[in-house]
């Protein structure tokens, strides 16, 4: 048995944390049009930039006492993007007690993205200074300030994201503050939209951090039906239809590729099956996501090396994703239909488990020549693209932390885009990019097929070294069907290994946005199939 002792003297066990009440019940953040110094907060978060001198904020400097001008002229700060400088307001005309910059660079380069990241790293420090009521400024007037808003309630929200959660000796995570957002006084004409983008930014971060919470959980506790029964649970209260199909189910599905896979390993595995159908929904285009959710990857029988094996905790990273955006697409009312497919296993080398040489045979009919039992991501998403099919999806993204070659290839920042058409691959990678989500689009040549040639079956499970990430999307675009499909390798951007002063180290997230956000972009679908 691996069931251990509560942690923070709960009386739960390890696999009793439902993922839910901490972020359903949260609160909004506020938002207020109003000068910065009638909003009535603990501490005010004012992003400073590079290239702007003490007086650029009305008032701020004097509220200060002068703080500001003495700190940019001794260059204890100068407003490099990150950077923070607190000081106390004494102008008891304001309201807010305490003063956080926050620098953001040169401010023509000031966009959504980085003013996502910089809204986790202040919102970061606010929390360790136990403020609790945080105000922010948005700096961003017109058009932009809109999607401003939205990306800073992301990365407020994705500030709250706690990693230690088995830990009894530290004192508590101090608490998420109650949040509010400043717009500039030329943004009031736009308050009604900034508020709704609040709302729809704050929506989408909580489920991030949902599926963080996912990723975050240990092999013992985040079995193929514990991730199952958590899954369910989030989506179906989010509004979601949701089916769990068990070892028969899959068996008569016959999909070989996903059993294979299971053999290995003493808990049995199970297909999420998620529904997004809003009443009045157009038949189709219908929006596939399909995610790889190995609960532990510990190789099979091809059996990884100890070194950094824990990590492979996280290698249903992909799957959360997908959970975690029906969820938001469901409670953001996308317009189009979706189907979620998340089929979920351990990677075990049990007695039973699948050898270098065996033949699995598909869903959809083809045959798999197993080379390596730890090319198994995309075995089980074979089936699963297969099955999205079934339901009438039209268009397909898969999500998978799939290689180690993509981590080679584009580092731990950013994520590897296949598929085709180019059209699809391209509108994902701008969905992506708003989203902030980092993505980059590699090629899948038809040469590199050769790669995973079998002498005695359809095909091989893997190609080799050369191209490891491109051999993977190659396999994984023979169960695309012919359709629109873009395969996003998450094997490098899923978990943090350093901290950067937006992201501690652990779970990102990583997906779960861009997922949702593709949900509402069908009406740019119109490229020819
Ligand atoms: N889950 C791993 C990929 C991975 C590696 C994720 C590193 C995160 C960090 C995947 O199942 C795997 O083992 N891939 C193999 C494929 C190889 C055997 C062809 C790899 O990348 O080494
Ligand atoms: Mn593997
Ligand atoms: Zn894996």
């Amino acid at each position: 048995m691996f069931i251990v002792a509560a942690p923070l003297g709960t009386g739960k066990r390890i696999g009793d944390n439902t993922c839910m009440p901490s972020t359903t019940a949260a609160s909004s953040i506020a938002c207020v049009a109003a000068p910065l110094s009638a909003v009535d907060v603990d501490l005010l978060i004012v992003p400073w930039f590079d290239d702007e001198g003490a007086s650029a904020v009305d008032g701020l400097d004097a509220a200060s006492s002068g703080e500001i001008s003495r700190a940019l002229s001794s260059k204890e700060f100068s407003g490099k993007t990150f950077d923070l400088f607190a000081a106390s307001i004494v102008d008891r005309s304001w309201r807010a007690q305490r003063l956080l910059l926050v620098g953001a660079g040169s401010s023509t380069a000031y966009r959504s993205e980085l003013a996502r990241q910089i809204a986790a790293a202040a919102g970061m420090a606010a929390r360790n200074r136990r403020a609790a009521r945080v105000g922010f400024a948005l700096r961003k007037a017109g058009d932009g300030a809109v999607e401003m808003a939205q990306a800073v309630a992301e990365g407020l929200t994705l500030s709250e994201y706690n990693v230690g959660v088995y830990k009894t000796g530290d004192p508590a995570p101090p608490a998420a503050p109650r949040w509010t957002v400043a717009l500039t006084e030329q943004a009031r004409d736009v308050a009604d939209r900034a508020r709704a983008a609040l709302d729809r930014g704050r929506l989408l971060a909580e489920c991030s951090n949902l599926a963080r919470e996912l990723a975050n959980e240990p092999g013992n506790a985040l079995t193929p039906r514990e991730f199952a029964r958590r899954a369910a649970a989030l989506a179906s209260d989010g509004g979601v239809k949701v089916e769990i199909l068990d070892e028969h189910r899959i068996e008569e599905l016959g999909m070989g590729l996903l059993l294979g896979v299971a053999r290995g390993s003493s808990e049995p595995p199970r297909l999420m099956v998620f529904r997004h159908d809003p009443p009045g929904a157009p038949a189709g285009p219908v929006l596939g996501l399909v995610g790889k959710g190995i609960t532990f990857d510990t190789g099979g029988i091809s059996i990884k090396p100890a070194d950094g094996m824990e990590r492979m905790k996280d290698d249903m990273a992909g799957g959360a994703a997908v959970a975690c955006a029906m969820r938001a697409i469901s409670l953001l009312k996308a317009p189009i239909r979706v189907v979620g497919i998340v089929p979920a296993t351990e990677n075990m080398p049990g007695g039973r488990a699948i050898k270098p040489g065996d033949i699995l045979k598909s869903a959809a009919g083809k045959t798999v020549e197993v080379i390596n039992t730890d090319a198994e991501g995309r075995l089980i998403l074979g089936d699963g693209l297969w099955y999205a099919q079934q339901l009438g999806a039209t268009h397909l993204v898969d999500v998978a932390t799939l290689t180690g070659a993509v981590v080679v290839a584009l580092g731990k920042s950013t994520s590897g885009l296949f598929g085709t058409p180019p059209e699809w691959v391209e509108h994902v990678r701008r969905t992506a990019l708003r989203a902030g989500d980092r993505v980059w689009p590699m090629p899948i040549f038809d040469d590199y097929r050769e790669q995973l040639k079998s002498e005695i079956a359809d095909f091989t499970n893997t190609g080799g070294r050369p191209a490891g990430s491109i051999t993977a999307a190659l396999f994984l675009k023979e169960f695309s069907g012919g359709l629109p499909w873009v395969h996003m390798d998450i094997a490098g951007t899923a978990w943090a290994e350093d901290a950067r002063p937006y992201l501690p180290k652990g779970p990102s997230g990583v997906a779960v946005r861009t997922l949702a956000e593709l949900a509402f972009t069908s009406s740019e679908w119109n490229f020819r199939t």
